[in-house]
């Protein structure tokens, strides 16, 4: 016996294009013709509908800038698509913008991952382009993307090109936040700031600094998800529209037979996106997003291997917010690629990626850029160790992390008094008041700020200085808390710190006047309160009021099942 080309006894991962993952209504004939011919009334021919179906995700929305150019990226990778003998299928998901997704974005990228991995696995693609860029996409479509475990090819929409302003140049949001700064204390009035906020943003794309989006774009690149070279192109040039072409192109190689997800984000994979991370001094919410990613592929990131990466790795990528430049400047001066090349044994070569070559044959083959100086030589470094360190304590039972590489050097090694915010709400409301009883060398603490605390984990880690303070000068301070921060972000700021408050981590035990200790050398953070104390504190500890309250619906989902940052706050069911 042999079996029929329209077989459709086949098990729904043997089965290809229109016959993969038929709905189920007892008759899986009936759901094959039906399926034919609600899909021919968009007008396909029987030839088209015989091909390779290749997804592609479309996550344009207005709410969302960083992906404004999603409609052209997803027209060039029908067009890579259909060259190469595809069909293409585009699909929505969720589309998260950072700035536009309350109460958090963070809150919201499991669901996006959910939505991802089960649109991938209920609709019949033999492969799928995931585009995404901002913060919380690529992450989520990762995350979705290795759970679904169909082939897949990350595509990244890009950085912005670079702002201008009374002859400097800006970038979203590094200079957002130094702008603001300036503009808290008093520097910059109404009228100007105005005018900055049309200009730091100068173009679709995200942001152009080595925030998330573009650790993510590095990342998916040194995990071997996405075109070498592709994760850096700025969003507006033609190079990214044919990066999107030839991602189309690859997702029919990776129809026919190409690896699945699970065999390219292998541990070898996730060690090396470690490894890049720690090179480009990235953002500290890749940590987060590559444990989630690789708890989905059934492994762990651990925080002591990549704190021993980052004391060996020095910083080779001179960008804001640890160095100068920006992305588009990386892209040019030969981008993942050369970095790669310059990372030399650092990296695993062997590890496989979606094109069928070698990391270390595509570090091979990367562009020599004579006089670029933006991707430095292990012999000439931005900084002589990694962008990020893993502090512990008793404080920090569970980790927390500092991205020093954009820290004041003098504040490393630190002790101060605390200033407690028990909450993100808290803090909006006291920061400023000129009764603060706040100095310049003490602690700003920060509570409640987690993932189940605030809830969604804002980036509120970036404690502003308080106002008498930034207008007396002071530009940097320790802060501490469960929150995160922006990677576009800097100063001297431990974030992260797992167990959150908000589940009874030491955190929460902090009161105003303790003393706090942090030696990033030594890699800890302290609270200098006697056990004693400690404990008759916890024991009158309570939780937030909103994790004692009946809830429902995502926020129900969110609030009883999300992890810690150690774990990548995914859900623990995921
Ligand atoms: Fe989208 Fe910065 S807000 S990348």
């Amino acid at each position: 016996m042999t079996k029929r080309d329209d077989d459709i006894s086949s098990s729904e991962t043997t089965a290809r294009g229109m016959r993969r993952n038929l709905a189920t209504y007892g008759d899986p004939g009936f759901s094959l013709f039906l399926r034919k011919a609600f899909i021919k009334a968009a007008g396909f021919s029987d030839d088209a509908l015989d091909r390779p179906i290749i997804g592609i995700t479309n996550t344009f929305s207005d709410f969302n800038p960083c992906h404004g150019n999603v409609p052209r990226l997803i027209e060039a990778v029908k067009r890579g698509v259909m060259l190469a003998g595809g069909l293409p299928m585009e699909f929505p998901t969720i589309s998260i913008h950072e700035s536009f997704a309350n109460p958090t974005s963070m809150f919201l990228r499991n669901l996006m991952a959910i939505d991802t991995e089960e649109m991938i696995r209920a609709q019949p693609c033999d492969s799928v382009v995931l585009i995404g860029g901002c913060d919380k996409t690529v992450p989520a479509q990762l995350m979705g993307a290795v759970s679904a475990d169909v082939p897949a090819i990350q595509l990244i929409t890009g950085p912005m090109l670079v702002g201008h302003h009374k002859g400097e140049v800006l970038g979203a949001c590094t200079d957002c936040r130094r702008l603001w700064g300036q503009h808290r204390a008093g520097q910059i009035d109404e009228a100007e700031i105005e005018v900055l906020s049309g200009r730091l943003a100068p173009t679709q794309g995200t942001c152009m600094v080595m925030g998330t989006a573009s650790t993510m774009g590095c990342l998916a690149e040194a995990l071997g998800i996405a075109l070498p070279g592709s994760g850096t192109i700025p969003a507006t040039h033609a190079d990214r529209i044919r990066a999107a072409e030839a991602s189309g192109r690859e997702a029919v190689r990776l129809a026919r037979g190409g690896p699945k997800p699970s065999e390219i984000l292998t541990e070898t994979a996730f060690r090396n996106a470690l490894t890049v991370l720690q090179a480009i001094g990235g953002s500290t919410n890749g940590l987060v997003h590559l444990a989630a990613i690789a708890r989905r592929a059934g492994l762990s990131i651990d925080l002591a291997e990549f704190d021993a990466i980052g004391r060996k790795v020095p910083v080779l990528i001179d960008l804001k917010p640890s160095g100068d430049h920006y992305m588009e400047h990386f892209h040019w001066a030969g981008g993942v690629p050369k970095l790669m090349k310059e990372l030399g044994d650092h990296l695993d070569r062997s590890a496989p990626t979606i094109d069928g070559r070698t990391i270390g044959e595509i570090a091979d083959a990367a562009e020599d850029v004579p006089n670029q100086s933006i991707i430095r030589t292990a012999a000439s470094p931005v900084k002589p160790t990694g962008g990020m360190a893993v502090l512990r304590g008793n404080l920090a039972p569970g980790g927390a992390v500092i991205k020093h590489s954009a820290a004041s050097p003098a504040l490393l090694k630190h002790t101060g008094r605390a200033v407690v915010f028990a909450s993100v709400e808290d803090m909006v409301r006291r920061m400023d008041d000129p009764d603060l009883d706040v100095k310049a060398d003490d602690v700003l603490v920060l509570t409640n700020a987690g993932p189940k605390g605030a809830p969604g984990m804002p980036e509120a880690g970036y404690i502003p200085i308080p106002k008498k303070l930034a207008q007396a000068g002071i530009k940097d301070m320790v802060r501490i808390s469960d929150a995160r921060m922006s990677g576009t972000a800097f100063g001297t700021i431990v974030l992260h710190i797992t167990p959150e408050s908000a589940v009874g981590g030491p955190l929460g035990l902090v009161r105003n006047g303790d003393m706090i200790r942090l030696d990033v050398a030594s890699r800890e953070i302290a609270l200098l309160v006697d056990d004693a104390e400690l404990q008759r504190r916890k024991a009158e500890w309570q939780p937030p009021a909103h994790l004692t309250e009946d809830t429902r619906g995502y926020r129900h989902l969110y609030l009883t099942t999300v992890l810690q940052a150690d774990e990548g706050c995914d859900f623990a069911f995921c």
